[in-house]
Order: structure tokens, then C-alpha cells, then sequence
């Protein structure tokens, strides 16, 4: 696993989109890259910087086809909290992704588990995700993969702990109550069979979690722990993110970029 240190939200941002934008610039071949985006703060700095090198002529989006990671169950698209909507407004209108490349579970499906099937057959049918951008929550779950979920888990319907309808409930008015009790997500071993994970870790708050997934152990308990196990996982963070890290932890990583840059 590579973690990537850098000095602030900015700078970790950037490094990300031209991370991703390399890879999608690299991508030769007849079938298109395939990208695996979250929603969340934490990569609302990499859409903009995206977006900004897409009007630049630095990467084009034309050949690339997005899977959402997660989407909240029982939230119409047109709900402004609906992670259709934050997708569309904070990232696809903004760059030219053809709208027939753009892949985000309905959350209004009727049958939500048959929903989840038919997102993973087509993940399957595209040859895989070559690179999923994500990030985590307090608790380092990832997409909505709390903890405890398994770490084989496949694309299906899960329920939000008290403590993420707690945490989320700041773009619900503050209720955790309106938070919806359920989500559709990607599973923790959809993740890991894509070729390759870029996860953003930012701010004080996540610096537990951070830990955990790094020098903690791999366990259900912290669901992005998984990625230990995975042959090319990167985690980009800021330096406030670091804070539960060991100065030894700390200063190998950094050893091993400065390296990677020669
Ligand atoms: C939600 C999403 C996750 C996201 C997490 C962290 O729970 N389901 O995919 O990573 O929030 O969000 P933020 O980046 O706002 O801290």
C-alpha cells in the first residue's frame, strides 16, 4: 500500500486529479477507462481540479465510464441530497462525460437488491473498474460498508449506523432522524477486485481512521482496513489526517515517496 502525505486539502487534491487524470491520459485500447467515484467533502477538491483540466484540454472524459460508489435508498434523483444530484452538480456537468457513460444506483428501484445485481454485472461486463476513487467516514467505512459489513461483500442494500445518520445529518437539517435509514453501496470485495483504489483521507477527524487502516490489522471492524490486501491501494492524506499515526509509520512514508519520485 502507498500513502501519499501532503502538506494540506489542496495539495492532496491535486496530487489525486493528476493521479487520475495520468491514468486516464495512459488508457489505450478499444474499451473505455473505467472510474468508480464517491460522493462526500472529501473528493469535492479532486472534481473541481478535474473539471478545471477538462476546459484546459489536460484530459478528456469522453472515453471514460463512472460507477458511483453508493446512493442513499428511497431519495429520488432530484432530492438535493441525493448523490445522483451532488454527482451531477458538483462534477458531471462541469466536464464532458457523455451522459450515457455516467452509472449511479437508482435508490427508487423497486427492487433495490435486483438493482444491486444488475450494477455488478455491468461493472463485470465492462471488464472491471480500473482505478476507484474514495473516500471514508469517521469510523472508515467505505462507500457505505460499515463496519462489520464483510469483506467479501459484493453491490447490495445496506443499513447506516446510528453514528453515520449522526455524522451525515448535517446536510439533513441537522436531524439524524431525516438521514435515510438505508443505502444502496458497492461492496468491500467490489472494490477490491478493481485494478486499482485511490482513497482520500483528509482532516483531524478522520486521523482515527486513518490509523486503523494503515497500521491497524485487517478487520471488519474498520472496512477500509481491506485494503491492505489489495495489490495497488493508494491512500492520499492530508497532514492534519496523520495526527494518530506513529512518527515511524509517518516518516516511512514519506521515505518511500521521496524514493518513488527519483
Ligand atoms: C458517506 C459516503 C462515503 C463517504 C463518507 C465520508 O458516508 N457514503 O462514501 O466516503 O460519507 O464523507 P466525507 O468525505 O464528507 O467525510
Amino acid at each position: 500500500m502507498r500513502v501519499v502525505i501532503q502538506e494540506n486539502y489542496g495539495k492532496m487534491c491535486k496530487w489525486a486529479a493528476n493521479y487520475i487524470a495520468a491514468k486516464i491520459n495512459a488508457h489505450g485500447g478499444d474499451r473505455p477507462f473505467v472510474l468508480g467515484l464517491p460522493t462526500g467533502s472529501s473528493p469535492l477538491g479532486v472534481y473541481t481540479e478535474l473539471a478545471r483540466m477538462n476546459k484546459a484540454g489536460e484530459v478528456s472524459f469522453k472515453n471514460v465510464v463512472t460507477f458511483n460508489m453508493d446512493e442513499y435508498l428511497g431519495l429520488p434523483r432530484e432530492h438535493d441530497q441525493s448523490y445522483w444530484y451532488f454527482m451531477w452538480s458538483n462534477f458531471f456537468d462541469h466536464i464532458d462525460i457523455p451522459k450515457e457513460n455516467v452509472n449511479i444506483l437508482n435508490g427508487m428501484a423497486e427492487d433495490p437488491e435486483a438493482e444491486c445485481a444488475r450494477y455488478e454485472a455491468k461493472i463485470a461486463a465492462l471488464g472491471g473498474v480500473d482505478l476507484f476513487l474514495g473516500g471514508i467516514g469517521v469510523d472508515g467505512h467505505l462507500a457505505f460498508n460499515e463496519p462489520f459489513t464483510s469483506l467479501t461483500s459484493r453491490t447490495g442494500v445496506r443499513v447506516l449506523t446510528s453514528d453515520t445518520r449522526i455524522v451525515n445529518s448535517r446536510f439533513f437539517g441537522n436531524d439524524p432522524e431525516k438521514v435515510p435509514a438505508k443505502a444502496l453501496s458497492v461492496g468491500i470485495g467490489t472494490v477490491m477486485d478493481s485494478k486499482e483504489v485511490l482513497i482520500l483521507i483528509n482532516g483531524h477527524n478522520k486521523a482515527r481512521a486513518l490509523a486503523a487502516s494503515v497500521e491497524g490489522g485487517v478487520s471488519q471492524k474498520w472496512t477500509c482496513s481491506a485494503l491492505q490486501m489489495h495489490p495497488a491501494a493508494i491512500i492520499a492524506c492530508d497532514e492534519p489526517a496523520c495526527g494518530e499515526l506513529t512518527v515511524d509509520t509517518y516518516k516511512y512514508f514519506l521515505d518511500i515517496e521521496k524514493s518513488e519520485r527519483l
